[in-house]
């Protein structure tokens, strides 16, 4: 039998550290399901000890999924580890991952210990998390820019404590996928307990090189563990894409040769949710999940294509949850019609009324709109266009007036705690003075950094995926909208991102 690749899915973690991308308790669980559907290995659902927050997070999810391995990071500390076993109570298989940096740089200036004392923190920190929870997995932050005798000497330590598995993190995305490779390679080959542990990679993105640095992990340096998140979320240049790992290996199976437990036909909708949750828009031309991915523009192409499909093709759009962009549902579809899309999409409901109000939901977009797609329904079900009665800020109504040579001016009404209130504004553009109405009334004072309009289904009549992001006291926040019209679809973005400033989510940083 071949041997397996374990997939370690950090979307929730890695990929929520990048400005903008922080969900919810209740987006975070929605998306642990998906992976939990995805047969994902091990889910890593939160750092415990940086917030409240992400450890009701990570208990939620601990106490949830059934399937994947939930493991929550925790700096090389007492505190951390106490805090991460804590929230992994509920968890049938939790993990801990320790970490403390190892590079030269870091220990000097980021953390002012001497090596020493970082080799004993390591040591101590796996001896404390080793008593709670038998699933261990260190990582020497910046371990690649780390001396390659002293790494040797702090994971041999931490794998005689009983840590059973390795990660080797790229942190600054600087590895060339051959160095990385007989990187993993030599410390393997030196470390003498190197086959007590599992050999996990995590590289960033900063070079474009993340997927290749972490396939070169597996192929040379015989890593069996790949650190990986939805669309490559993650800080700067992002995480290694899960998308691109698993098909990789999959399609190329005749060069890896390992196995995986993913079940990849979910991995479209998992691109989808993570993204209209983060407002982090995939591009077009992305590897496995851009829209581009399997479409055959050019008459070459399409003419291969139709005469035989692996010409063009060396991977099924069907085998990664593409189905064709067909009309899928319309205004006289019922309940049950819908049910069952939701399933066929991957699309769990928690109960019978949270169908009821997504079919309302359904009832109105094909009163407005003759023709329902696949993409319009996964909008419609998505956290961000589900107004929760807790949220401060909810879209009730707006009308604007725009006319050539004359000044925009919007109305429009929404709720503050259940209240219903009304703004109006003059603006630049209708969705300047939709924005400018609702800010006269909350006086939020964020920072918008970036505004960005996506056609869902591809036409004018699709409906348009509003991306706002907002920065303010040094918090950043996406909201995301959808809508037929896009300045409703702005307007709910808008009072998506004030709903997240407004939650407090002061929270300690990985790194720091
Ligand atoms: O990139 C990194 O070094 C990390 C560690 C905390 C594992 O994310
Ligand atoms: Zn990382």
């Amino acid at each position: 039998m071949a041997d397996k690749l374990i997939i370690f899915d950090t979307t929730l973690r890695d990929g929520e550290q990048s400005p903008g991308a922080s969900m919810t308790r209740d987006e975070k669980l929605r998306i642990a399901r998906q992976l939990e559907r995805l047969k994902v290995d091990v889910i890593e659902a939160g750092f415990a000890a940086s917030s409240n927050g992400d450890f009701e997070a990570v208990q939620l999810i601990a106490n949830t999924i059934k399937d994947s391995t939930v493991c929550s990071l925790s700096r090389a500390n007492d505190r951390d580890i106490s805090r991460a076993a804590e929230a992994l109570k509920g968890a049938n298989n939790p993990r801990i991952h320790t970490f403390i940096a190892t590079s030269a740089l870091h220990m000097e200036k980021k953390l002012r210990m001497t090596p020493d004392q970082v080799f004993e923190q390591a040591k101590q920190s796996v001896r404390f998390a080793r008593n709670m929870v038998s699933d261990i997995e260190f990582s020497p932050e910046d371990g690649y820019r780390s001396d390659m005798d002293f790494l040797c000497r702090v994971i041999e330590a931490v794998i005689a404590e009983g840590a059973s598995t390795i990660n080797v993190p790229d942190t600054v995305g600087y590895a060339i996928p051959e160095l990385y490779g007989e990187f993993i390679k030599t410390l393997r080959e030196r470390i003498p307990n190197s086959d007590k542990a599992i050999w996990s990679v995590h590289c960033h993105n900063d070079l474009g090189m993340a997927v290749a640095n972490s396939l070169a992990g597996v192929k040379i340096g015989g890593a069996r563990q790949v650190e990986c998140t939805i669309n490559g979320l993650g800080e700067r240049a992002g995480n290694c894409s899960l998308e691109e790992i698993v098909m990789a290996v999959k399609t190329r199976k005749d060069y890896f040769g390992l196995e995986m437990g993913i079940d990849a036909r979910h991995i479209l909708a998992a691109s989808r949710m993570v993204s209209q949750t983060t407002g982090f828009v995939v591009q077009p031309n992305k590897a496995v999940v851009g829209a581009n991915a399997f479409a055959h523009a050019s008459g070459i192409h399409q003419d291969g294509v139709l005469k035989a499909r692996d010409t063009y093709e060396i991977m099924r759009a069907e085998d990664v949850g593409w189905t064709a962009n067909k009309i899928v549902l319309g205004k006289l579809s019922g309940r049950n019609a819908f049910k069952q899309r939701l399933q066929e999409l991957g699309v769990q409901m928690e109960s019978e009324s949270e169908v009821n109000a997504a079919f309302a939901r359904f009832k109105e977009l094909a009163d407005r709109k003759s023709e329902i797609f696949d993409e319009d329904i996964l909008a419609l079900v998505s956290e961000e266009n589900v107004t929760h009665d807790k949220e401060q800020f909810a879209f009730v109504s707006l009308s604007q007036h725009s006319e050539t040579g004359e000044r925009p001016h919007a109305s429009i009404v929404f709720t503050v705690a259940g209240l219903e209130v009304k703004g109006s504004s003059e603006g630049n553009g209708p969705v300047d003075a939709s924005l400018k109405a609702i800010e006269a009334h909350v006086k939020s004072g964020a920072e918008m950094v970036l505004y960005s309009v996506n056609a869902i289904s591809g036409s004018t009549e699709s409906q348009g995926e509003v991306t706002v992001r907002l920065q303010n006291s040094g918090r950043v926040v996406n909201g995301v909208g959808s809508d037929p019209d896009i300045v409703v679809a702005s307007a709910k973005a808008y009072l998506s991102a004030l709903n997240k400033l407004q939650s407090k989510a002061d929270r300690v940083a990985a790194q720091g």
